[in-house]
């Protein structure tokens, strides 16, 4: 008798855990939006970060607890993509209200060699004064960057003086805790990454 009852509370465990692998499997909220990229499985994405704003104050993750941070990587004089992705994270925000209160916005460069002081300030400010801009040492981004699984690196054209950078381009959302909720690749709308926002933000 007694083993019998061991037996079944031991396939009730087996079913609930196969439950919850299934869920976890199927990614962040199950969007059928191909845009939102499910949570890679096994991989720590994001972490802890030091860094500086654009005055030169110290900023690090934790003075984010507490709010769900939409994060991406680029720099001030990217030509294409970083203007595109950061008007979209900034209209996305715009677009979900009174929510937009639980909300940060960190713009972190990968040129800290150019991007500090007041080309970070200002360059941040074109897209919404409440987008953070963040710099660091090169050390300090390169950490950051690895934490976030970025890559990033310096191409020079050929017969130009100044160079670029070559980077990946996700907006991360980061919940409350810190941990990665979302990730959303180049070229979502504004709308959908409003949607994902609203439905973390109003579930937790
Ligand atoms: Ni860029």
């Amino acid at each position: 008798m007694l083993r019998a009852v061991r037996w079944i509370a031991f396939a009730a465990i087996a079913v609930l855990l196969f439950a919850w692998g299934g869920l976890w499997l199927r990614g962040t909220g199950g969007e059928a939006n191909p845009a939102v990229a499910g949570l890679p499985g096994g991989v720590e994405v994001g972490g802890p970060f030091s860094l500086q704003d654009a005055e030169g104050r110290s900023v690090t993750d934790a003075d984010f607890r507490g709010r769900w941070t939409l994060v991406y990587f680029g720099y001030t004089t990217c030509p294409d993509v970083c203007p595109t992705e950061l008007q979209t994270l900034t209209s996305a925000v715009d677009q979900i209200g009174t929510l937009a209160s639980k909300v940060a916005m960190l713009f972190i460069t990968i040129d800290p060699e150019r991007d500090h002081g007041p080309a970070l300030a200002e360059y941040t400010k074109l897209f919404d004064p409440r987008l953070v801009g963040l710099t660091g040492t090169p050390q300090q981004i390169a950490a950051t960057a690895k934490a976030f699984r970025v890559y990033y690196a310096k191409v020079t054209p050929k017969e130009s003086s100044t160079y670029l950078m070559d980077h990946s381009s996700f907006i991360y959302l980061l919940g409350p805790d810190g941990h990665l909720r979302a990730l959303f690749r180049q070229g979502i709308s504004g709308q959908d990454i409003a949607d994902a926002l609203r439905t973390r933000i109003n579930a937790s």
